[in-house]
């Protein structure tokens, strides 16, 4: 079985074909940030134009990098929401054309499914697993049950910590995009020098909360002495930041484990994914939490945690062996939470 993949939900105009052999056969990403760069963050029209403007060229170099043709194609996957919707749109109209001409299946796929079920394309990795979710928009913790179930245990109260991590680079005038130009920034920090709050930790649950944390790095700034914001601050702020992110991530997840232990006492896996999960401190931290928790981690390549589309196609090939095929008049969504049933979080707005 062979899908084509499209992602266009963020910044990235992406297409990939992979096999139901875990292959994946071509893997193109083009990345807008220059576009974006000089507003400081991701503008939706403009990302809209671009992914209209690459959309076909995309396509189009995957599956010659996939050296196959339409025909021989099983389906085409397309990421139809959560995300700015001019681009999901762009990808969607794609699809259901290509899937249209070429009487292909049609599978629209949720964008934060594809993050979850990406670590089966990279290892082998059975039903139920903790995810951890961290992204640019997102900030989860979740039960994978299946292919489309999931049980949320917990989501942020306020920023997503890609957001946070951004937010932190732009203060410091590191540039975007923040994830990571702070990471590389902390290599040389001492992440003892400034106290920054954990919030969330040591209370009970899954929920996170990232808006103090970036308050706090704020005021770390504006305590500075006056003038150039030095190497030295930057990095050693960036490091305590994400000290602090890192802290924060290991308690929430250690309950969201001992939660997995008590609905599915046999269950001994955790899988990062999502942009953020490329962090290679954060990476290391929630290794370590694995093993002193007796569970194996899963965190994928780490250019399979940022956007692509090959996590789509793999997300369509394990709804097309269910026989999940969507329907041509699929209408985007700039909003799809993958646990619809989850209660709303404790305070008003938390995010979906
Ligand atoms: O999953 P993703 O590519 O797009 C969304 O679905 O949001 O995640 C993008 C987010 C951005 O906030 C970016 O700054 C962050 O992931 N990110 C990182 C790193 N690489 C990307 N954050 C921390 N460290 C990184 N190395
Ligand atoms: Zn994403």
């Amino acid at each position: 079985m062979i899908v084509l993949g499209i992602e266009t939900s963020c910044d990235e105009t992406a297409a990939a074909v992979v096999d139901d052999d875990r292959q994946i056969l071509a893997d193109e990403v083009l990345s807008q940030v220059a576009e974006h760069s000089p507003y400081g963050g991701v503008v939706p029209e403009i990302a809209a134009r671009a992914h209209l403007e690459n959309i076909d060229v995309m396509v189009s170099r995957a599956m010659k990098k996939a050296g196959i043709g339409f025909a021989e194609l099983d389906g085409v996957a397309v990421t139809g929401g959560p995300g700015l919707i001019g681009g999901v749109l762009v990808g969607v109209m794609c699809a259901k054309a290509i899937s249209c001409v070429h009487r292909l299946p049609f599978l629209a796929v949720n964008h934060l499914e594809g993050h979850a079920l990406s670590a089966r394309l990279c290892s082998d990795v059975d039903f139920p697993y903790l995810l951890l979710l961290v992204s640019g928009g997102h900030c989860q913790l979740l039960i994978v049950e299946g292919v489309g179930r999931y049980r949320r245990l917990g989501t942020t109260l306020d920023d997503a910590l890609g957001e946070a991590f951004d937010k932190t680079a732009k203060m410091l005038g590191l540039g975007f995009p923040g994830g990571p130009r702070v990471e590389k920034a902390a290599l040389d920090g001492d992440e003892s020098r400034f106290s920054l709050p954990r919030p969330m930790k040591g209370r009970k649950g899954c929920h996170f909360s990232f808006s103090g944390l970036k308050t706090a790095v704020r005021h770390a700034i504006s305590a500075l002495p006056p003038g150039r914001i030095s190497e030295r601050d930057a990095a050693d702020i960036c490091a305590s930041f994400q000290a602090a992110a890192a802290d924060v991530l290991a308690d929430r997840s250690a309950n969201a484990i001992a939660e997995l232990r008590s609905s599915h006492p046999r269950a001994g896996t955790m899988v990062i994914a999502g942009g953020v999960a490329a962090n290679r401190y954060l990476r290391e931290r929630m290794e370590k939490l694995a093993e002193n928790e007796g569970f194996r981690l899963i965190a994928p390549p780490r250019n399979l945690c940022t956007d692509n589309a090959a996590m789509i196609a793999w997300a369509g090939i394990e709804r097309l062996e269910l026989g999940l095929v969507d329907d041509l008049d699929f209408a985007p969504r700039p909003r799809w939470p993958l646990d619809a049933n989850a209660p709303p979080a404790a305070f008003a707005g938390a995010k979906a």
